[in-house]
């Protein structure tokens, strides 16, 4: 299965399933990374792994326009399946209508709890036990969307927001490419 990855920084989850993707029984291949930051940092690991990218700023288009653009790059690349990892932008419903339940998305808590931003901060401040991660194929709404996995990390007396968004991300990386495998698979 051909994957694209969008991004719009670090890249860390993406470099994660480029890795995962290098295995001889790997269902998915990725074959082209897109950013709607030029200087995305993941772009270079992207690039050092030998995938190419697609990078062109947002700025002064309209969202549907954008994601004109990307959907083109998607296509002329003969992508069957996107991966959200680190993509900081609502896609517009015209983009997910043409995707549609072949785009996944990684979000940094226990779905539903904590959708948007600031997840490990809102945990903490509500006093859970745990907080975690959780893989979701994407539909209109923001971060909603049939939960395909999850993974739960204990929050320890002391955590930060950073330090408890380490060990969700250690987790994030593990949990990512194994549902991203595990759909892959179904789709074949
Ligand atoms: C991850 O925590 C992801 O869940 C969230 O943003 C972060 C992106 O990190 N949506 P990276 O770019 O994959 O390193």
């Amino acid at each position: 299965v051909r994957v694209g990855i969008l991004i719009s920084g670090r890249g860390s989850n993406m470099a994660s399933l480029v890795d995962a993707s290098m295995a001889a029984d790997s269902p998915y291949r990725v074959v082209r990374v897109l950013s709607n930051v030029e200087d995305a940092g993941g772009l270079a690991i992207a690039t050092a792994a030998g995938v190419p990218i697609w990078a062109r700023s947002h700025k002064g288009l309209k969202r549907a326009e954008f994601d004109a653009l990307i959907d083109a790059e998607l296509r002329a690349a003969d992508v069957e399946l996107v991966a959200l990892a680190g993509y900081m932008r609502l896609l517009s419903p015209e983009f997910i209508a043409g995707w549609e339940g072949r785009i996944l998305n990684i979000h940094p808590s226990l779905l539903p709890l904590y959708k948007g931003l600031d997840t490990h901060a809102r945990a903490i401040a509500a006093g859970d036990a745990e907080a975690g991660c959780s893989v979701h194929v994407v539909t209109p709404e923001l971060d909603d969307g049939p939960v395909i996995a999850q993974a739960r990390v204990a929050i320890r007396p002391g955590d930060t927001p950073g330090s408890l968004a380490d060990r969700v991300l250690v987790e994030e990386h593990k949990l990512y490419a194994t549902a991203l495998a595990d759909y892959a698979r179904r789709l074949r």
